[in-house]
């Protein structure tokens, strides 16, 4: 039986979140809102309830997760951290941003996969951090999907995904950013290497480190390490039907590339940038915009609404792609993941 808790955002409702965060203590699972997707949530320092995350999932226990924390102190309680290294991280908080690090003994196993590193993170999102606060303990939580899905951006998507399967859902209306956090590796010497690109983009990290590595893998063009990242092993993002991702270019060429794939469907649907409209609707082509060229963000916080508002309605999703720059990096790295065909 899974409780639905309505909270908006703007004015909270202190009760509701204290229902919620009595569930984290009595090691059940709440599903809340952070400010990139849905997470899927449990006491961080229970075995017990973590496993419950990964059965509701369907998640393979050798993909570690989150520990989302409240506060920049709890950076000192649950990893290695010198106070430089925090002195710096501290500006990115709280965000959209995980920081990969040496873990401490308290934080169990079954969080970190037995690895010795923690992926930590404090959110922005006002309802994450109360739920946290409440609960008096750190939460760990993946994105609220079932594995494989495309991460959750708004109510009706963990509704549909994780009713029946979890103990509690917090709905707090539609995400800020979309795509989940930039994850970055602190452990691994001095420069810090960009795991997962997300809304915290490369250039603002590098005004804070100096120097930052961005692995081909990133942009979700080769295969990552898996040693560093098992969860990128496993297929991600994807809808039932199939995407076909049309890399970013000048007009012509991506409504030339875009047309040429239509050819091959029966009912497909093309996602294009708003520049773009007029030639679909020249060709009478069945079309929806994702997103303009002049605004990125838009474009992050639409992705996975759309993949999943069209999946198994059209017998091919054609995508027009962006540039790889900024949270385009991120979007990018998403839909390549997420493609069948990329052209
Ligand atoms: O925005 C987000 O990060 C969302 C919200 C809910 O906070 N969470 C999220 O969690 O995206 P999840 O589990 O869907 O993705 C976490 C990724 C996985 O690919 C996992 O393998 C990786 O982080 N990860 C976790 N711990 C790690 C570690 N110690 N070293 C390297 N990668 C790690
Ligand atoms: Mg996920």
């Amino acid at each position: 039986e899974t409780k639905v808790i309505e909270v908006d955002p703007l004015k909270i409702e202190e009760e509701k979140i204290i229902e919620a965060a009595q569930a984290i203590k009595e090691d059940k699972t709440v599903v809340f809102p952070t400010e990139t997707v849905y997470g899927l949530g449990a006491n961080g320092l229970s075995e017990n309830a973590v496993r419950k995350i990964f059965e509701a999932k369907g998640r393979s226990y050798d993909n570690p997760l989150i520990l989302h924390v409240s506060n920049v102190r709890s950076f000192l309680e649950y990893t290695y951290i010198s106070y430089a290294l925090l002195e710096k991280i501290e500006r990115l908080l709280p965000g959209p941003i995980t920081f990969v690090l040496k873990k401490r003994e308290v934080v169990p196993d079954i969080v970190t996969a037995g690895k010795d590193t923690l992926a930590i993170r404090m959110p922005a999102h006002p309802v994450a951090l109360k739920l946290i606060e409440y609960a008096e303990v750190p939460i760990a939580a993946p994105s609220a999907n079932i594995s494989g899905k495309p991460s959750p951006t708004m109510s009706e998507h963990v509704l549909k995904d994780m009713f029946g399967k979890v103990d509690y859902i917090i709905i707090g209306g539609k995400v800020e950013f979309g795509v989940e956090s930039t994850i970055i590796d602190l452990t691994q010497g001095k420069i810090p290497i960009i795991l997962r690109p997300g809304p915290i983009p490369p250039e603002k990290l590098k005004e804070i480190f100096g120097d930052i590595i961005i692995p081909d893998f990133a942009y979700g063009k080769t295969e990552p390490d898996y040693i560093k990242s098992p969860g990128m092993k496993y297929r991600h993002y994807s809808p039932n039907t199939p995407v076909i991702l049309v890399e970013y270019d000048d007009a012509d060429t991506m409504v030339k590339k875009v047309l040429e794939e239509v050819k091959n469907y029966n009912s497909p649907i093309v996602l294009c940038l708003k520049e773009h409209v007029g030639y679909y609707k020249k060709h009478n082509i069945n079309f929806d915009t994702i997103g303009s060229e002049a605004n990125y963000y838009e474009f992050a916080v639409k992705l996975f609404e759309i993949l999943r508002k069209y999946d198994e309605k059209v017998d091919a999703m054609i995508i027009e792609g962006i540039e790889d720059k900024g949270i385009g990096i991120a979007v990018m790295n998403r839909l390549r993941k997420a493609s069948y065909k990329i052209v």
